[in-house]
């Protein structure tokens, strides 16, 4: 059997790393969380502040960081690190998702993290999800899905999601912070989400999980 790449992009919060993770433990896959390591970044802006929109403080900051992924041998979860620290908790903070897109519209992060994704994904057998994996990560992906879902639904689940982990949060709050960061990152000038031609959009706003999972699937296999 072949090996693909599949690219996932889409609004934040429309289930795009749940779906990308249950796809790649079918298809025997390796997942990427793209959005993590813009997250890690942006923990480490929060920790170490420098100067967005100088060049010289930027790429000084990107050499003191370094990302990486591990599988947690009791959950079997794919976990971030940051400077060999388990940051997976905290990079999914309000915080952290309130600092994010300002971080990820700097271009020489981007270059840098773009560098690190296409070399994880270069053996193939990849499902990455974020929001310029089909327009400039992997642009030959051989699938490419455009996902999305009403802003409410979004809202909804990241908040049962954020309880489950013990966060306190509100859906407004919510709700605000998903509208915000696409506004950022439909209108930045580095690489902004936008559906790729070649890309098929699955509207999840109505549909359940497995649901979701089985069409990316059933169109993955139609590539395989
Ligand atoms: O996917 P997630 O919502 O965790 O991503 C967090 C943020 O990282 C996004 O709101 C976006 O600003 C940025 N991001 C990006 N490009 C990607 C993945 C994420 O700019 N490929």
């Amino acid at each position: 059997m072949g090996k693909i790449v599949i690219a996932i992009d889409g609004q934040s919060g429309c289930g795009k790393s749940s779906t990308a993770k249950a796809v790649a433990k079918i298809l025997g896959y390796t997942y990427l969380d793209s959005g993590a390591m813009y997250r890690a970044v942006a923990l480490h802006h929060l920790n170490h502040p420098f100067e967005l929109t100088d060049q010289g403080s930027v790429q000084k900051a990107l050499n003191q960081v370094k990302i990486s992924f591990q599988q947690n041998p009791k959950t079997g979860k794919q976990e971030t690190y940051l400077n060999g620290q388990n940051v997976e908790d905290e990079i999914r903070e309000m915080k952290v998702s309130q600092n994010v897109s300002k971080v990820a519209a700097i271009r020489e992060i981007r270059e840098a993290m773009v560098a690190q994704q296409r070399a994880l994904g270069e053996a193939k057998g990849v499902v990455m999800d974020g929001r310029d994996i089909g327009s400039v990560v992997f642009p030959n992906a051989e699938l490419k899905i455009f996902m999305t879902a009403n802003l409410h639904t979004r809202a909804r689940r990241r908040l049962e999601e954020l309880s489950s982990m013990g966060n306190v949060t509100t859906l407004e709050e919510i709700k605000e912070n998903l509208a915000e960061r696409d506004r950022l990152d439909s209108s930045r000038e580095e690489s902004p989400l936008r559906k790729m031609p070649d890309a098929i959009e699955v509207d999840t706003s109505h549909l359940q999980f497995e649901d979701q999972v089985n069409q990316v699937v059933q169109l993955a296999r139609e590539k395989i």
